[in-house]
């Protein structure tokens, strides 16, 4: 029984000695090249490779990380689970990087840079946190994980979903009604969805044009979600007054795209959240056992909704 390791040699070193301790009786490689196909029951990577379909044997596809549609649900064996990271280090990163961008925004700063940028001494005035609505979409573990952090800061919490979800402290809105509910009154709005064929351009000029004019956005989902040219117009024309962007399609962006230079966006190359491998081996791990308990794994993703 073996678990194929296919990523980065440093990262896999810190899953094999995980893998030696707490799971001596599977075989763990990074080597592909020399592994039985058929011995491979276990496969981590973050990009599906093109002979996937090698491992008949295959029990679980691990996402390297909490995002899965990087993948081709229908070139993953059918008998095959499919499962995406969920580990204290995505969560502790995601939290601190939504918790920057929403201080960031709240306090001006990309204002107060371009101020600075022109040698300009300029109080603009500040909002209080109590009158800053933010709402997320997508309260999933990350979603979820960057409202309990910001609620120490007495913003007004709201949250999206698909399914109803109740959540102490936030106001929870599911589904297309709860959408328009929620956008009309979210001053700062991060997106936390995944990329599915519903979510895909959702960032777009009409929902913007929902927002309360002056409302920022926090990008942290996928590239594919955004419409870049209606984020343009929309800060351009004043509507939206600032943007922290994290993913974009594609990724890294062209030399010379306006996002590259646009004064009412910081732009971050896709580092909101990174796999740590001493957590993420531990959560595989245990996922493993859970599997062969009879469990389903932690992370295990719903083929038929696309996350
Ligand atoms: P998750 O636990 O699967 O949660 C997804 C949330 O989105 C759920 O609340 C789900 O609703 C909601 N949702 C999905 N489709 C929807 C739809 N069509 N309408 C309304 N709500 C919908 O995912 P997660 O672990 O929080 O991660 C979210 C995403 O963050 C990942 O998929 C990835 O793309 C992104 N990410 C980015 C970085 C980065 O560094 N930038 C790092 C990690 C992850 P239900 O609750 O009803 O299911
Ligand atoms: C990173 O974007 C992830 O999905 O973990």
């Amino acid at each position: 029984m073996t678990f194929l390791f296919n990523s980065d040699a440093r990262r896999g070193a810190i899953f094999a000695e995980a893998f030696a301790k707490e799971l001596p009786d599977v075989r763990f490689t990074i080597d592909a090249t020399t592994v039985d196909p058929d011995a491979v029951r276990y496969l981590i990577t973050w990009t599906a490779p093109e002979d996937l379909a090698r491992y008949r044997n295959l029990e679980i596809l691990f996402s390297l990380g909490a995002g899965v549609d990087q993948f081709r649900f229908d070139a993953v064996p059918a008998k095959a689970k499919i499962v995406r990271t969920i580990e204290e280090g995505i969560v502790r990163m995601m939290q601190e990087y939504v918790t920057l961008a929403v201080l960031a925004l709240h306090r001006n700063v990309p204002a107060y840079l371009a101020h600075q940028r022109a040698g300009q001494w300029r109080d603009i005035g500040q909002l209080q946190a109590g009158s800053r609505r933010i709402g997320v979409l997508g309260l999933g573990q990350l979603g979820q994980a960057v409202l309990d952090r910001l609620k120490p800061f007495g913003f007004p919490l709201a949250g999206w979903s698909r399914s109803p979800r109740q959540i102490e402290g936030v106001t929870c809105h599911h589904g297309e009604p709860g959408l328009e509910e929620m956008l009309v009154a979210s001053d700062i709005l991060v997106c936390l969805l995944p990329l599915t064929e519903e979510t895909r351009g959702f960032l777009d000029a009409a929902l913007f044009a929902k927002l309360p004019k002056g409302a920022a956005l926090i990008h942290t989902g996928r590239g594919a979600q955004l419409d870049h040219e209606a984020l343009a117009a929309a800060l351009d024309s004043g509507h939206l007054s600032a943007a922290m962007i994290d993913v974009t399609d594609p990724e890294p962006l062209p030399a010379g795209h306006p996002f590259w230079s646009h004064p009412k966006i910081i732009l971050t190359p896709h580092v909101a959240s990174v796999t740590q491998p001493a957590t993420a081996a531990r959560a595989v791990i245990e996922n493993i056992r859970r599997h062969r308990a009879g469990l389903d794994p932690i992370g295990l993703v719903d083929r038929s909704r696309g996350y």
